[in-house]
């Protein structure tokens, strides 16, 4: 069983990170809609603004809880958030209430896990789950209407897939936390660098087709990450298939150099957008928005690699 302990901190550290990507999702969602689909528009502006809100209450919970690692890694914010973010109010007109990051800035490591926060804890993951219930409903019905042609969005179907599994995920590890659910990192490394890895390939992915045609040098290089994480999904299916003890340090290993490399990749890209030095249709905020899910997976790798 899961100590209190280790509850409360995998719980916030869990929302810092995965709540605001689901508030960045809606924002996605939100602005690629046709005008005839406005409702579609407006409902994920009430998602986005409710993960908001969540994230709020979330960092008042987490400050002096939370790990040095969690702060240091840069999956809650990176250097680049906060003027990504005004890019793209910029470009948009959509308030992103900039308030959230600036408070993010200032969060503090620390101890204090006391039993009446370990309350307030399980009722914020309670809300979590019935705003994952919502917004997983919304990005189906959304992904469903685009694969048999009852909508467009200009939101690749891929995409709206690849959003979707990432709030299963974030579910999946909330109900975990709740049951008080003890992981194993063997299995725990094993699902995720299938899950990680595939979601990296992916971003090389959108990234290559979202640069302007005459971006030749950069597209080159999604493309071979695209590829090089192709062959490391296929890898850890293999291994998986065979049921075979997988040979943990390497897989990992490859992960963690390839995961490195798509990081200063996805930092330099954002930087070229935030200087107008790219030409593309990637809005800034999503750029900083994959770079932060790399250095989720970073962390998690870093994790791994030492129980290996
Ligand atoms: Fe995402
Ligand atoms: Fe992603």
């Amino acid at each position: 069983m899961l100590s209190r302990a280790e509850f409360i901190r995998q719980s916030l550290e869990t929302h810092l990170f995965f709540g605001r990507i689901m508030k960045e999702h809606s924002f996605f969602l939100q602005t690629t809609f046709t005008p005839r689909d406005e409702k579609f528009s407006k409902r994920a502006d009430e998602l986005r603004m409710a993960f908001g809100e969540l994230l709020e209450d979330c960092i008042v919970l987490a400050n002096g809880v939370i790990s040095r690692e969690a702060i240091a890694s840069g999956e809650i914010v990176t250097q680049y958030t906060l003027d990504v973010e005004k890019q793209t109010e910029f470009y948009t007109g959509v308030q992103l209430n900039t308030k959230i990051t600036q408070s993010e800035k200032g969060l503090a490591p620390g101890n204090d896990f006391n039993p009446l926060l370990e309350r307030r804890v399980f009722a914020l993951n309670r809300r979590a789950l019935s705003l994952l219930d919502s917004i997983i409903q919304f990005k189906t019905t959304i992904l469903n209407d685009v694969l048999c042609c009852k909508m467009f969005t200009m939101n690749y179907p891929l995409l709206i897939d690849h959003i979707l599994r990432e709030a299963k995920l974030y579910r999946r590890l909330i109900q975990r936390l709740q049951s008080r659910e003890q992981i194993t990192i063997q299995r725990e490394a094993f699902e995720q660098e299938a899950f990680w890895n595939q979601i990296m390939g992916e971003h090389a992915k959108f990234i290559r087709g979202l640069l302007d045609p005459s971006e030749e040098e950069l597209f080159n290089t999604a493309d071979h990450f695209g590829h090089e994480f192709d062959k490391l999904v296929y890898e850890s299916m293999e291994a998986q298939d065979r049921a075979m003890p997988v040979d943990c340090s390497r897989l990992t290993k490859e992960s963690l150099r390839a995961t490195k490399d798509i990081r200063d990749f996805k930092a330099q890209a954002t930087e070229g957008l935030l200087g107008c030095k790219i030409k593309s249709v990637i809005i800034p905020l999503l750029a900083d928005h994959t770079l932060r899910e790399a250095n989720h997976y970073l962390k998690l790798l870093n994790i791994f690699q030492h129980h290996c």
